[in-house]
């Protein structure tokens, strides 16, 4: 298994580099997903790669994909890295790249929705509800504290902002912006997404506080569940036995970066802002095993990779 920080000389398009993955066109209906080791925190990302985190966030993409397919049809065609070169032969020279961490899925009209869901009172969520007793504009009961649990859980969009914060939207934006129809479905197909990963999440002992998903349509006008679905990097997972309301929760997996991020900060020896200091190696590892650990967590199992051949 490679560590990966960035990606060269694939021999397709190249479409969109986010701050973690790579997209490329494999031809009118496929994509290729690739899930880099970069890892960031507030905004910025890392210089160092965390060892198996691309590995991590793709596996388990598809490990819930096959949790949820009974309630969502989804853009994966599959994550093992055979099959992509066999679907696309010209890949073969980069399998050893490819392995564990890329996906190839049908490609889509992304709808420009962050369909976020929430099941308790955090981030952005939190500063909304503080300053205006809202949600996504939407009134919520008075004297909620921070990181309460919400019920039932709450759909709140989001613009997907191309720079800066997504902002939170009202549900009627929404619908405005991509139809009645449209709109309906992706918040169904997100409320039953979301009620099934937190049980399963809480059956492991794990708070699912809100995730982040997408859809998009298909060439033939079906809508699909894309992008990464309940990794890590697009939701909140709190230690439920850890957890106590009225303060804000620490991360499962990024918490002792952004700690010692904060700890920078403060000694004046980093901005806030790229380019970001160094990560000392333990850290590193640290960080790893906190990707790791969530997998096994959530799935019951460890990231078998020599499976992913
Ligand atoms: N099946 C799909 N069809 C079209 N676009 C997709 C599909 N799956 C994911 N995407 C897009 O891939 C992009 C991934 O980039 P981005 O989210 O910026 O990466 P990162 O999460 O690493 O920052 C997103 O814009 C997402 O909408
Ligand atoms: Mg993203």
């Amino acid at each position: 298994m490679t560590l990966l920080a960035t990606v060269d000389g694939l021999p397709l398009r190249h479409l969109r580099r986010g701050k973690v993955r790579e997209v490329y066109e494999v031809d009118a209906t496929r994509l290729l997903i690739v899930a880099t080791d970069r890892v960031s925190a507030f905004d910025v990302v890392m210089r160092q790669a965390i060892p198996f985190k691309g590995a991590v966030l793709t596996q388990l993409t598809a490990w819930w994909l096959r949790v949820l397919e009974s309630e969502v049809e989804h853009h994966l065609v599959t994550a093992d890295a055979r099959r992509i070169v066999d679907a696309v032969p010209a890949l073969e020279p980069h399998l050893p790249v490819l392995r564990g961490r890329s996906m190839l899925c049908r490609r889509t009209d992304v709808f420009p929705i962050e369909c976020v869901m929430r099941g308790y009172l955090a981030g952005s969520a939190w500063k909304e509800y503080q300053s205006m007793g809202t949600l996504a504009g939407e009134p919520l009961p008075a004297g909620l504290v921070q990181s309460e649990r919400l019920d039932p859980p709450r759909f709140s969009p989001a613009t997907k902002a191309e720079s800066g914060h997504d902002e939170n939207i009202p549900r009627a934006a929404v619908a405005a912006q991509i139809g009645m129809e449209a709109a309906a479905m992706l918040e169904q197909a997100s409320q039953r997404i979301y009620t099934r990963a937190r049980d399963v999440a809480a059956a492991r002992g794990l708070i699912l506080a809100d995730t982040k998903l997408e859809f998009g349509r298909a060439s033939e006008g079906r809508v699909l569940l894309i992008d990464e679905v309940l990794t890590p990097d697009s939701s909140r997972y709190w230690d439920a036995t850890a957890y106590v309301p009225g303060a804000p929760q620490p991360s499962f997996d990024k918490q002792p970066l952004r700690d010692w991020l904060d700890d920078e900060r403060r000694a004046g020896r980093w901005d806030g802002d790229a380019p970001p200091p160094d990560l000392p190696d333990a850290l590193v590892l640290s960080t790893s095993e906190r990707y790791l650990d969530v997998f096994r967590r959530i799935t019951g199992t460890d990231l078998e990779l020599l499976e992913l051949s």
